[in-house]
């Protein structure tokens, strides 16, 4: 098929310029016949006066055979270069085509890693070089669902295969069915149920399908409901939690309330979490070239520089034997990110390194005419606040 493509395009391109000398040599001799004796024999006249019938001849056969012979020579020309001529540009374009054919075949059988070398910066390299792009966005998108269900499945394993040793025991009377150990069954169900509903979340926010329903309010307010809702278990465990808003005028964003908070109960969890008791967490917000940022810095663990970059990868745990027994998947991070980018705004972790705290940076942009009221609805019935 690809060998089809080729030669026909080469076929069509000589088939055109061969029509174009064609019908330049069919007008030349027309017009040469038509027009050519008239003006030659006016000319002849017009110099020599009487022309004797012979001489006549003579003059009438030179201008046709040189008619016919600059005719002959002119089409030999323009065929031998209309022929050179397809054959430079069909390799021009016939060669990175053919390419880009090879190497979508392949791409369609499954090998993500072909393809097409970029030269030069006319339309066909433009075109190569958007076909790689293409094909690098089809290998990465395909690397992560590999790594998905890699990762899902051994997620996944655990709980199973602890329910299912429970349930064993529990039939084969080995553990006494009582409230302790179905209670355990139970946990383990409760954790794959979080872990699937996290995946959907986490799924359905990278493939940007997150219905957000946006409403503008004030950066502080939003903080203060999720530090209100957090308070309780950080005060169960002893650990400070500090709200501190910066600068004079509140910063007004434009946000979908219920998934950022979210956001921000997954990074006060994880403070929690990997912050001692008598530690301290602060939650910050203001606004800093055009942009609103919020901080959750703790004084806890800290994160390995290793790690730092890959904290908001799927199922990643800096220590996942003990995140695992505490309930933690690794997705809560994965799912701050994609909520936040579907905002349009981007998430940093920063760690001075293990033992040093940790912090975690959202950067927002802010909403426009700061001007208006501003509804908080976070809470159902609170009264607008002004700007
Ligand atoms: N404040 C923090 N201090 C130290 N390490 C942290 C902090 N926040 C996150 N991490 C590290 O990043 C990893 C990923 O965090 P993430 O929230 O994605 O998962 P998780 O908390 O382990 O599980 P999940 O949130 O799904 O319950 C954590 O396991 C931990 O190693
Ligand atoms: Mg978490």
């Amino acid at each position: 098929m690809r060998r089809r493509l080729a030669s026909s395009l080469s076929l069509k391109l000589l088939a055109g310029q061969l029509l174009v000398v064609i019908a330049g040599a069919v007008t030349l001799l027309l017009v040469a016949v038509a027009v050519g004796p008239g003006i030659f024999h006016h000319h002849i006249e017009m110099a020599l006066g009487y022309v004797p019938a012979g001489v006549q001849r003579h003059l009438n056969m030179a201008y046709g055979d040189a008619t016919l012979i600059s005719l002959a020579v002119a089409v030999g020309a323009a065929i031998l270069l209309a022929l050179a001529l397809s054959a430079l540009i069909s390799g021009r374009v016939v060669r990175p085509v053919r390419a880009l054919a090879r190497a979508a075949e392949e791409i369609a059988r499954g090998a993500h890693h072909a393809r097409v070398p970029e030269r030069g910066s006319d339309e066909l390299a433009q075109l190569a070089r958007s076909f790689n792009e293409m094909a690098t966005s089809l290998e990465r998108a395909e690397h992560v669902r590999r790594q998905l269900l890699a990762d899902v499945a051994h997620e996944l394993r655990n709980p199973l295969a602890t329910i299912e040793s429970y349930v064993e025991a529990l039939s084969e009377g080995v553990l006494p069915a009582d409230a302790e150990n179905w209670e355990a069954v139970r946990l383990e169900t409760a954790r794959l149920n979080r872990l699937v509903n996290d995946l959907q979340k986490v799924s359905s926010a990278e493939a940007h399908q997150l219905d957000l329903s946006r409403t503008r309010v004030e950066l502080g307010a939003v903080i203060q409901d999720s530090v209100r809702a957090a308070a309780p278990a950080y005060s169960a465990k002893g650990v400070a939690l500090e709200q501190t808003i910066d600068g004079p005028s509140p910063v007004v964003v434009e946000l979908d309330q219920e998934r950022f908070s979210e956001v921000l109960a997954n990074l006060l969890a994880n403070a929690l979490r990997h912050t001692p008791t008598g530690g301290l967490v602060r939650v910050s917000a203001g606004e800093r070239a055009h942009l609103a940022e919020l901080t959750v810095a703790d004084n806890g663990e800290g994160i390995a520089p290793e790690h730092l970059e890959r904290v908001f990868e799927r199922f990643f745990r800096a220590d996942p034997a003990r995140s695992r027994s505490s309930g933690g998947s690794g997705i809560g991070l994965a799912i701050v990110r994609a909520i936040v980018e579907a905002h349009g705004g981007t998430v940093t972790a920063a760690s001075a390194g293990v033992g040093h705290g940790a912090s975690f940076t959202i950067q927002l942009p802010v909403a426009s005419h700061p001007g208006r009221r501003v509804a908080s609805a976070t809470a159902p019935g609170r009264p607008p606040r002004a700007q």
